[in-house]
Parts: C-alpha cells; sequence; structure tokens
C-alpha cells in the first residue's frame, strides 16, 4: 500500500468508512473491454487498501461455472431455459458471494448482472421483460447495485476484437443481434440515469479506467 500525505489519509479513512454496501456493475456487448476494465478496477481498489470481491457473470461459484459451460458450450437453448439457468447461476452468486462481501463491507465488482439477461433474453431474444424483472426480483432478492458503468460500442466495432475467434454461442450471434443488445442496454441506461453511466469503449482503455475510478471514488467519499 502507498504511503498517504494527510489529507488523502482522511480521504482514504472516509472511503474505508463509506465502503458498506457498495455494488458496482459493468455491462456491455462482447468485445467491449468491460472483464479488463473489471480487473482494473479491482487493482485499483486493492492497491488503495479497499477490500472488494471480483466476480463474473455466469460464474463465480462452483454450481456457477458448471452452469456457465453448460450455456455457452451446450446445444441452443430456448430463451426462457436460458433466462432460468442465467438466473439461477445468478442466484448461487448473489447467496454465497455478493451478499456475504456487501455484509462485511467488501465493494463487490461485478462482471455482467440482470441487466445482461433483459439485454440478451429481453430486447435482443424477445422474453418480455416483465419476466425477465420477476425472474430476477426473485433469483437476486431485490439486491440492486450502486453504481453501472456501461461500456458503450457499435458491435461491428468491438467485435473486430473479438469475431476473429468467436468462443462461445453468444459471440457467433450475428451483428443485429447484438445491435439489439446494445439498443437494449442504452434504453435500460436511459431509464436509470442516477445510476448509469455511459462510457465510450472506443477510448483508450486507460481512460475509461480513469473515468470508471472518478466515479466509483466520488461515491466510497
Ligand atoms: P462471456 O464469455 O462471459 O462473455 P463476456 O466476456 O463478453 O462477458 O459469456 C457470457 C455470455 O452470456 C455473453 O455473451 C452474454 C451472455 N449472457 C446472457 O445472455 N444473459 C445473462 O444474463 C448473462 C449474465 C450473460
Amino acid at each position: 500500500m502507498r504511503e498517504r500525505n494527510p489529507v488523502d489519509q482522511y480521504l482514504y479513512i472516509t472511503i474505508l468508512m463509506n465502503t458498506k454496501n457498495t455494488f458496482i456493475v459493468l455491462e456491455g456487448v462482447e468485445g467491449s473491454g468491460k472483464s479488463t476494465q473489471s480487473q482494473v478496477l479491482s487493482q485499483k481498489l486493492s492497491s488503495e487498501g479497499i477490500s472488494n470481491l471480483l466476480v463474473r457473470e455466469p460464474g463465480s461459484t462452483n454450481t456457477g461455472e458448471k452452469i456457465r459451460a453448460l450455456i455457452l458450450e451446450g446445444c441452443e437453448l430456448n430463451p426462457l431455459t436460458e433466462l432460468f439457468l442465467f438466473s439461477a447461476a445468478r442466484s448461487e452468486l448473489i447467496q454465497n458471494e455478493i451478499i456475504p462481501a456487501l455484509d462485511s463491507n467488501t465493494v463487490v465488482v461485478c462482471d455482467r448482472y440482470i441487466y445482461s439477461s433483459f439485454a440478451y433474453q429481453g430486447y435482443a431474444k424477445g422474453l418480455n421483460l416483465d419476466t425477465v424483472a420477476k425472474v430476477n426480483s426473485i433469483a437476486t432478492s431485490h439486491i440492486s447495485p450502486d453504481l453501472v458503468f456501461l461500456l458503450d460500442i457499435n458491435p461491428e466495432v468491438s467485435f473486430k476484437r473479438t469475431k476473429a475467434n468467436p468462443r462461445d454461442r453468444f459471440e457467433k450471434e450475428s451483428i443485429s443481434f447484438h445491435n439489439s443488445v446494445r439498443k437494449g442496454y442504452l434504453c435500460l441506461a436511459e431509464s436509470s440515469q442516477n445510476t448509469w453511466h455511459i462510457i465510450d469503449a472506443e477510448k483508450p482503455s486507460e481512460i475509461i479506467s480513469e473515468i470508471i475510478w472518478q466515479k466509483v471514488i466520488t461515491l466510497l467519499t
């Protein structure tokens, strides 16, 4: 941990006193860079001595990782089955990792959350948004994040980063599918402007990290 001058030290103690229940989510289409940014944020928090937990969806629990393999590597599933499977993995994550972390003043950084289900299974695959909301309110015990960062990018651009080597069923979907995902995210961000921050994901990675860091620090102080 680095040495701090008295002003920084005061700020640091204020941050430690305010970290309770801080839950941060990063969302975006494939290749938007949110997994990298989640890792950078977690590392920055750690380097400031702020206890944090980095998790990804689907996964980050034993059962969640098995469900992840089933969804991503398995055969085509209908959207409702997908919704239940993603929500089951999410329920494991919420009960076993996220709630205990928040209860012990640990900042949670989550790479994808319920908004992925709205964007992918709802907006892009056509499931009723009320259905997505109902299933997720049960799966998450209504736990919502304090901040959501949307790394917004045109899929045509982001796919230059991933499409050369698609790793799973979702990455093989068409550009128009991913355009619907992007539009879905933008609608979600529009309706919750207090919590959501849209970031242009074509900006250089260090600039994006700094934008995220400034918002997080503002929330924590
Ligand atoms: P992943 O390899 O983690 O993608 P990324 O690195 O872009 O996060 O695969 C997760 C895939 O699952 C991704 O294509 C989005 C999709 N997904 C849904 O369709 N619904 C969901 O609720 C979640 C969490 C993910």
